[in-house]
């Protein structure tokens, strides 16, 4: 089939190379040196597998059919599918997503090729899909939610826990499109590693689960999905910051609480607060969807977050505070890594930044260890890209994720990483 995928981020990107096993897919993106590096065949994003698939693909070893282009008009006018993978920013004057990026494409996939399937990946408020319809009843829409982790990227979508297609029940072409979301359903099942079509699930089933529903139900999907993380990450972090404040060993509590099978010893680790691309946006947008239905736990997961960022920031300013008690002239906190995950290339909402802000507005100087980042400063705070250089100039560092590289100066180090891991 020939498929054309819009945006070349972690999800379209990802997406791009599973279908390009079998299928001949164009990648297309607005940003010149993401297009180039593709076309060399190095990945724009940091992603194990995706680097890896490439380097194999460039050196003949993997067949993938897979093209690069900035030109959208020619890759939709010649594609039968076309997904979108564009960004959907929360929009905080709005309190919305800003989806203008998904429309740009769908105008352009309409003015060259009306009759393409337009898959939607990106995540988009509840009943988008609907709406698209009744603003483009020419067009043929389904909406599919991605739950990939950054970093992760290729290996989640080579082992996904399951594939979601919905289908806008008021769309003009809803039979067709039944059809049509199996069938994409079946191009995400075939590019999976071939050992997950025979895998047994937790229910007694086996393979892949495939569900086909309404495109707002699966809109629902992903937006309740993504809030129950953050309420769980919000949850242990909260019980984190009870024990530190009564003085519990909290890490002891968890062990304990966690022992509860129905509960697990999973994704449990404290930290300064749920943070990148997904978990602050998505947990916003469906708060704003709860608009006139009865609710009182969402909005707590939301505030939560701020809370919770809200007490990190007072340990470390109390912490400073004990440095000047001690007699430590204007102790510096340094900040170890921008990134919300170890192993993660980018650091777009990560926790630690809400918490560099708070620090900084109570005159605290501050500086960032972020080896990453190309730039003398970071919002005003120094970047500092030598590690032997921001141990001995910080009093104090603050990491969201401990790191092994830290472990000379463990004893200036603030984390709630209780566990070491992810
Ligand atoms: N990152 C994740 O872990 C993740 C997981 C699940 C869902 N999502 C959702 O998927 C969507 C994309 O996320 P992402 O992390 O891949 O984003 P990203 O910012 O990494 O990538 C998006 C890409 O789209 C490109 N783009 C923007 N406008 C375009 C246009 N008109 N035509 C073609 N390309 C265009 C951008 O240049 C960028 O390369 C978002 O809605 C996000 O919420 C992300």
């Amino acid at each position: 089939m020939r498929i054309a995928v819009a945006g070349t981020g972690y999800v379209g990107l990802s997406l791009a190379v599973l279908l390009a096993q079998r299928n001949e897919v164009v990648a297309v993106d607005v940003v010149p040196s993401k297009v180039e590096a593709l076309s060399r065949w190095e990945s724009p994003i940091a992603d194990a597998e995706i680097e890896s698939w490439l380097a194999e693909a460039a050196a003949g070893e993997r067949e993938l059919s897979l093209a690069a282009t900035l030109d959208g008009a020619a890759a939709y006018r010649d594609a039968e599918l076309v997904v979108i993978a564009t960004p959907t920013n929360y929009d905080p004057d709005r309190n919305f997503f800003d989806t203008r990026y998904v429309e740009q494409v769908v105008e352009l996939v309409l003015g060259v090729n009306p009759s393409a399937v337009m898959v939607v990946k990106s995540t988009v408020p509840v009943g988008y899909a609907e709406e698209l319809c009744a603003r483009y009843p020419e067009g043929r829409f389904l909406f599919s939610p991605e739950f990939l982790r950054e970093g992760r990227a290729l290996h989640d979508n080579l082992h996904p826990s399951r594939v979601i297609v919905g289908v806008p029940r008021s769309s003009a072409f809803a039979g067709e499109l039944e059809g049509a979301a199996r069938a994409f359903a079946g191009l995400l099942v075939e590019g999976a590693d071939a050992a997950e079509r025979e895998r047994e699930n937790a229910d007694g089933t086996r393979g892949i689960p495939v569900l086909v529903m309404g495109s707002t139900e699966a809109e629902a999907v992903k937006l309740f999905a993504n809030t129950y993380l953050a309420l769980r990450v919000s949850f242990f972090n909260e019980l984190d910051t009870y024990a530190a404040t009564r003085g519990l060993d909290a890490a002891e509590v968890i062990r304990g609480v966690c022992l509860e099978p129905r509960i697990g010893s999973h994704y449990n680790n404290p930290s300064f607060g749920y943070g990148g691309y997904c978990l602050p946006k998505d947990t916003k947008q469906l708060l704003a969807n709860f608009d006139r239905v009865p609710q009182s736990l969402i909005r707590a997961i939301v505030e939560a977050n701020r809370v919770r960022k809200d007490f990190v920031a007072d340990e470390v300013v109390d912490r400073v505070m004990s440095l000047v008690y001690a007699g430590v002239e204007a102790p510096v906190v340094g900040v170890h890594r921008l990134t919300m995950k170890t192993g993660s290339d980018n650091f777009r909402a990560s926790s630690v930044q809400g918490i560099m802000r708070r620090v900084r507005a109570r005159g605290v100087p501050v500086v960032v260890y972020e080896p990453t980042l190309d730039a003398p400063d970071f919002y005003g705070a120094e970047v500092i890209r030598d590690l032997a250089e921001f141990k001995s100039r910080c009093d104090l560092i603050i990491a969201n994720r401990w790191d092994d590289e830290l472990a000379d100066v463990g004893d200036k180090v603030y984390t709630r990483d209780l566990f070491r891991r992810d």
